[in-house]
């Protein structure tokens, strides 16, 4: 049974221009790759919906309108494959656009993940809410990743960042934290540092697409100024929240996928394969 959520928003900044992908995401959004045949940020609105959440927040910009269409009713498809055996095809789809509200905002320049979710603010207003990524797919067992994560917001009533043990040399792809275990595998974070170098690294946990955020988050962010790369950098916005010891971090259990490369892209999708032919 779903718990009542502590959140209801769920953010997804989803602006991005997704080089990697060229040039498969020239016209089309990054979201909207699919692993097998749902589309990235189907699997993550399914997320958050398992954490009790039903208000999607969508931050777009240019080219991303494939996001919209997909979440809302298609009625000439609909009415063509009716009484066919690929209507139940569309009946996970159908789920959602019952049950959640999605709000969308443009993000006009792509100024970094942190300018993002200040994007986000009037699709939010001043509550808790959880952030996804919708390029990090994550999968687990039972209990989803977000929804771990906000059984922890409800004890610990502060940011939330989820991390992984990461390669030592590769965190220069990543923010990446350092802190007090003060649970197994909860730590109260006391450095953060965006893409540093494997020599300057204080750790390799490094944090991934999901957060919880509190809304004074937004009030750091207007303040933040552009950092490493010249964007404005959630890492940044999250130290002080962190120096103030209100940031935990939390190696969720389950595993995630880098949507956002190739290689994780390919593996996700041989996984999912497998597992579900399995079935
Ligand atoms: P990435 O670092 O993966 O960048 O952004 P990207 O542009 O999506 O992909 P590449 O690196 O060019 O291939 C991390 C997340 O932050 C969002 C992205 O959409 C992605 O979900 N983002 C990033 C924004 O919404 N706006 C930005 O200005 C930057």
């Amino acid at each position: 049974m779903k718990k009542k959520a502590a959140i209801d928003v769920c953010l997804f900044p989803a602006a991005g221009y997704g080089t990697r992908f060229l040039p498969a995401t020239k016209s089309m959004p990054k979201e909207m790759l699919p692993i097998l045949t749902k589309p990235l940020i189907q699997y993550g609105v399914e997320e958050a919906m398992n954490a009790g959440m039903n208000t999607m927040a969508i931050v777009t910009g240019r080219g991303k309108r494939a996001i919209e269409d997909h979440f809302d009713i298609s009625y000439e498809l609909e009415h063509q494959i009716k009484g066919t055996s690929k209507e139940k095809m569309l009946a996970d789809i159908r789920h959602i656009i019952d049950k959640c509200i999605f709000s969308y905002t443009r993000q006009i320049e792509m100024k970094g993940l942190g300018h993002a979710i200040l994007t986000g603010k009037p699709l939010i207003g001043y509550q808790p809410f959880a952030v996804i990524l919708a390029d990090d797919l994550c999968v687990s067992e039972s209990e989803g990743v977000l929804s771990q994560m906000v059984t922890l917001y409800e004890k610990y009533q502060c940011s939330i960042v989820a991390i992984e043990e990461i390669d030592p040399q590769h965190t220069d792809k990543y923010g990446v934290i350092a802190g007090v275990e003060i649970e197994p595998g909860i730590f109260r974070v006391s450095t953060m540092v965006e893409k540093p170098s494997p020599a300057d690294a204080p750790t390799n946990l490094a944090i991934i697409g999901r957060y919880i955020l509190t809304p004074d988050i937004f009030d750091i962010l207007q303040q933040t100024k552009p950092g490493k790369g010249g964007e404005i950098q959630i890492t940044d916005a999250l130290m002080e929240q962190a120096r103030e010891g209100n940031v935990i971090a939390y190696k969720f259990s389950g595993k995630r996928y880098d949507c956002g490369s190739i290689d994780g892209y390919v593996q996700a999708t041989v996984e999912l394969y497998n597992e579900m032919t399995k079935k």
